[in-house]
């Protein structure tokens, strides 16, 4: 299904004074069908009455998403669970205490109410509380379950920012709401329930060592998968995925060696006409401030890289640069997400620079 051109309508909203009027009207939308993209403490999500498989429907024609790849539905409080999912485990009780409202997706077995095209036809449905105040006014609005992936084409990076939707989406949704830049930046963790013991299937805002602290036992096993492989037990363990239009190289090894590398391939693809964009972590600044190229500073720590991560891919791509080089964050707490999204981005393209 090819999405109508439709108008898209753009409201600013104040998450700390959130217009009444405007989020009724964003409510009705979903109710009625629409589809309204919002933003969340992870990323922007597009939403659409998880209740309705015609309203689910347009969401995959607006990304351009593959069926395959099912969606999250989002509620607004743990009495709206029982519509999601039959019998909910008791290792649910703690695991929302400690994390919602919050960047935790579960994966758990689908209840009756829900489609099954909002599961790309999977007998589980991922279900997460958000935190975001603009989400959750939505969401009471709504007065229905929200079915929302991030609110960007398939496969290209999240949007943190309302102009990334317009990049990505204008003309494709009924409505936007402005709520600023989101605040982590990078997408929910997503954990499977269903299986014994969990799995999670993507890194993401609460760490594994958060995680584990409840769930000690709890399974990661970091696995890419490329677009070509049919059928991937995962869906959302695709390679590509997170792609900015320009080429990514990642460097792998220690902070020095990494930078080393980089500062080279710099230098040669520069030399031979390549257009050159680097990602730069705080402490890597003084080793490539002499280069006159392309540069985005992701800050200090995981919490401030994290956050500016997809918007950095963004803007280096409207810099217009046809490459960038970047270096392996440490996969701990949120680095492991930030690591995740860099492996993606890069499709696969990491350059090992460990002397043996
Ligand atoms: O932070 C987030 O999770 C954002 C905000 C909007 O909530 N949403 C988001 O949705 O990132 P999306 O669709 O871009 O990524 C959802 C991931 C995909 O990798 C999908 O395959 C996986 O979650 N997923 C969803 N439902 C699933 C299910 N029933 N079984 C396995 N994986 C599932
Ligand atoms: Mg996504």
């Amino acid at each position: 299904m090819k999405p109508m051109h439709i108008k898209t309508q753009v409201y600013r909203l104040n998450p700390q004074n959130i217009a009444p009027a405007t989020i009724r009207m964003a409510g009705k939308t979903i109710r009625e069908g629409g589809l309204v993209a919002f933003p969340t403490e992870t990323v922007y999500g597009l939403g659409a009455n998880a209740l309705d498989a015609e309203a689910v429907a347009r969401i995959f024609a607006a990304k351009d998403r593959p069926a395959s790849d099912p969606i999250i539905v989002h509620i607004a409080a743990l009495e709206m669970l029982a519509e999601i999912t039959p019998n909910p485990p008791p290792l649910l009780d703690e695991l929302s205490t400690a994390f919602w409202p919050g960047p935790l997706t579960v994966i758990l077995p689908r209840g009756l109410r829900i489609p099954s095209l909002v599961s790309a036809g999977r007998e589980t449905v991922g279900v997460r509380i958000p935190s975001h105040p603009i989400a959750r006014a939505l969401l009471d609005a709504a007065e229905v379950p929200i079915a929302a992936p991030s609110a960007n084409r398939f496969a290209r990076p999240s949007a943190t920012q309302a102009h990334h939707v317009m990049q990505d989406l204008n003309g494709r949704i009924d409505m936007l709401l402005d709520g600023g830049s989101t605040t982590i930046g990078l997408e929910s963790t997503v954990l499977d329930l269903t299986a014994d013991p969990a799995r999670i299937l993507r890194p993401g805002g609460v760490t594994l060592e958060a995680l584990r602290a409840i769930i000690p036992d709890v399974v990661y096993q970091a696995r890419y998968l490329a677009l070509e492989d049919d059928a991937p037990q995962s869906p959302g363990q695709l390679l590509k995925h997170y792609a900015p239009d320009a080429e990514l190289r990642l460097y792998q090894g220690t902070p020095k060696a990494a930078r080393a590398a980089m500062r080279q391939s710099a230098k040669a693809a520069f030399a031979a006409g390549r257009r050159v964009g680097i990602i730069v972590y705080e402490e890597d600044r003084a080793h490539f401030a002499d280069l006159a190229m392309a540069q985005v500073q992701l800050g200090a720590d995981d919490v401030q890289i994290g956050a500016r991560l997809f918007a950095a891919l963004r803007d280096l791509e409207a810099q217009g640069v046809d490459m960038i080089l970047a270096r392996d964050p440490a996969p701990q707490g949120l680095g492991l997400a930030i690591w995740d999204r860099l492996v993606r981005a890069a499709e696969g393209q990491i350059i090992n620079v460990d002397e043996a």
